[in-house]
């Protein structure tokens, strides 16, 4: 029986030996039957670029990776966490902005494409100690439930009636010729990228119809 010496000096020894042989016993496996390695393709990380937003009347200068849509641009660079992400492919409306008057989903656009425009988010719609029309009147109306699609339905109702007053019709007006009017019915349309998964329909409806002082 060989006496045990616990030394680190002899530990060593032992672990470097003991690797050693691993290694030669790796190195003779013939080249043939080693397994082929495949390797990721290397995805280049693009330089981030310098960009100025200007979000609810405010200059924000900062740098960001030029793939970055709005709404992360938004949520995560300036915390502006109103806006929400729902599917982030187009199809829910959580995420609407207002850009320039003209509401847009803010996950299929990127930041560095908003240089230059007036970027309005639910905060900037209004503070609770002084709403927005459109605000108070969802309140008003429980024109909501979980609220998680309330601030993509707030400023695109918002920009929406801007858009009918404007003249601008839509799918179901009758005569293109003449304005659109101020109906249910064009509201309905008009609002039907932003879904409520609560199904608060028909009180944010009434909510719009108040603002826009039309019977819902
Ligand atoms: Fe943008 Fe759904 S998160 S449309
Ligand atoms: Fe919950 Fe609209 S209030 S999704």
């Amino acid at each position: 029986m060989t006496e045990f010496d616990p030394s680190r000096r002899r530990i060593l020894k032992a672990t470097a030996v003991a690797a050693g042989g691993t290694v030669t016993a790796v190195s003779h496996v013939p080249q043939a039957d080693a397994a082929p390695t495949k390797q990721a393709p290397q995805q280049a990380s693009p330089a981030s670029v310098s960009i100025l937003l200007r979000v609810n009347g405010t200059d924000h200068e900062m740098m960001i990776d030029p793939r970055m849509t709005l709404l992360d641009t938004l949520r995560e660079r300036l915390h502006l966490t109103g806006s929400k992400k729902g599917c982030d492919q187009g199809q829910c409306g959580a995420c609407t902005v207002i850009v320039d008057g003209r509401r847009i989903t803010s996950c299929l656009t990127l930041a560095v494409m908003q240089q230059g425009h007036d970027i309005t988010t639910i905060e900037g719609l209004g503070t609770p100690a002084n709403l927005h029309p459109m605000q108070a009147a969802f309140i008003k109306h429980d024109g909501y439930q979980c609220g998680f699609c309330t601030p993509g339905q707030i400023c695109s109702a918002v920009a929406m009636l801007d858009e009918v007053k404007a003249g601008i019709p839509s799918h179901v007006t009758d005569d293109l010729t003449q304005r659109p009017g101020m109906t249910v019915v064009e509201f309905r349309e008009r609002m039907s990228g932003n879904i409520c998964r609560c199904g608060a329909y028909s009180n944010i409806q009434d909510a719009i119809a108040e603002v826009a002082g039309v019977k819902a």
